[in-house]
């Protein structure tokens, strides 16, 4: 049935989201349906900022980085009469179904308007991070995972040259994934991440260990998100401007490589430099793997739009793309399990 489909991007970008509009927006089309971007995330709802969405714009989108209609980390629940206003333009903007492709903050926007206002809404996995629930893979990981991984295999061969240990701070606000999969990727000495926060200590007895026999250059990938965790018990999160959150109650983080460095280099004497990727893990082309997952998804999601499965979400399980309900993928993170660090592990030191 032909219908008016939105469509936003929120959150942190991350590679493949146009690859999703454009899966979207050519099964849409080719159903008779139209189109709307909405800009910017949710402000663009709650603004009712509006652009038609036809062949030509998403014409070339599919290997771009970024995303052609915008984001934003807005949350209308914390903006004064965000909601009303979010309903009020999908209304007047006549649309039938919103495709919402966000991770955590913004796939839980749209599970609490489909729970509180019956919202017709659909989800689409997003994230760098692969912290979402109820999926096996967000879009957006792999390609950070690469980028982390080349820029791994890089430091290694100047951390040899300078007999230098090099810390590499990759991003994963609350979750390991992108620093254990990179580290096993990369050959990384020593990983750490949030769920299991190894000691300052242990990481400098494993490059002391390695030392010991004979290798003189180290690589330590740690996550931003991981809390300084000393032997004493002490814990220490290192984040930027700790007062200042987002609407989603986030701090911003970056800057725990460069303590963690500070920390290796008086404990074991060994010259240490710290490298942050920061958003680079964000920019740029996908990964044909990221392409293909963020096509799918948006092929699912349209399909899902036209049965009228609102409240749902595209999702990987193994091989096939499935979906699975808003408030199950929205329900908790997903966190690297221990079986998945015991892998990293057994390359340690
Ligand atoms: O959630 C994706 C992510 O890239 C996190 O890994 C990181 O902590 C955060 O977003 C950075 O956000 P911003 O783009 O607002 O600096």
């Amino acid at each position: 049935m032909p219908r008016r489909v939105g469509v936003l991007t929120g959150g942190g970008d991350c590679p493949g989201l146009n690859a999703v509009i454009r899966a979207v927006a050519r099964r849409s089309l080719d159903r008779g349906s139209e189109v709307i971007a909405v800009r910017a995330g949710w402000r663009g709802l709650v603004d009712g900022r509006f652009e038609p969405l036809g062949l030509r714009e998403i014409s070339g989108i599919l290997p771009r980085g970024g995303t052609i209609i915008g984001t934003s980390r807005t949350n209308p629940f914390k903006t004064d009469g965000g909601v009303e206003r979010v309903l009020e333009h999908t209304r007047e903007a006549g649309l039938d179904a919103l495709v919402a492709i966000g991770g955590e903050d913004t796939l839980g926007v749209a599970a609490r308007l489909y729970r509180e206002h019956d919202y017709p809404v659909v989800g689409v996995p997003k994230t760098i991070d692969n912290d979402l629930a109820a999926t096996d893979y967000t879009f957006g990981f792999d390609t950070a995972v690469w980028i982390a991984t080349e820029a791994i295999d890089r430091l290694h061969t100047t951390a040899e040259s300078h007999n230098r240990v090099m810390v590499v701070e990759v991003m994963g606000r609350h979750t390991g994934w992108i620093a254990v999969m990179s580290g096993i990727a990369g050959g990384a000495d020593v990983i750490l991440i949030p769920e299991q926060p190894i000691t300052v200590e242990q990481a400098c007895e494993e490059i002391r260990r390695r030392h010991g026999r004979g290798k003189d250059f180290s690589i330590v990938v740690v996550s931003e998100g991981y809390e300084l965790t000393y032997e004493s018990g002490e814990q220490r999160v290192v984040a930027q401007e700790a007062s200042a959150r987002d609407q989603f109650g986030h701090v911003r983080f970056g800057g725990v490589g460069d303590v963690l460095a500070r920390e290796i280099e008086e404990r074991t004497g060994f010259e240490t430099r710290v490298t942050v990727l920061g958003h680079v893990q964000r920019g740029g082309s996908p990964t044909p793997r990221d392409r293909v997952l963020a096509t799918r998804y948006g092929l699912k999601a349209a399909d899902l739009v036209e049965e009228g499965r609102f409240g749902r979400m595209a999702a990987l399980h193994g091989d096939s793309v499935v979906d699975v309900s808003l408030e199950e993928a929205t329900a908790e993170l997903k966190t690297v399990p221990p079986h998945w660090y015991e892998v990293a592990r057994a390359f340690f030191g």
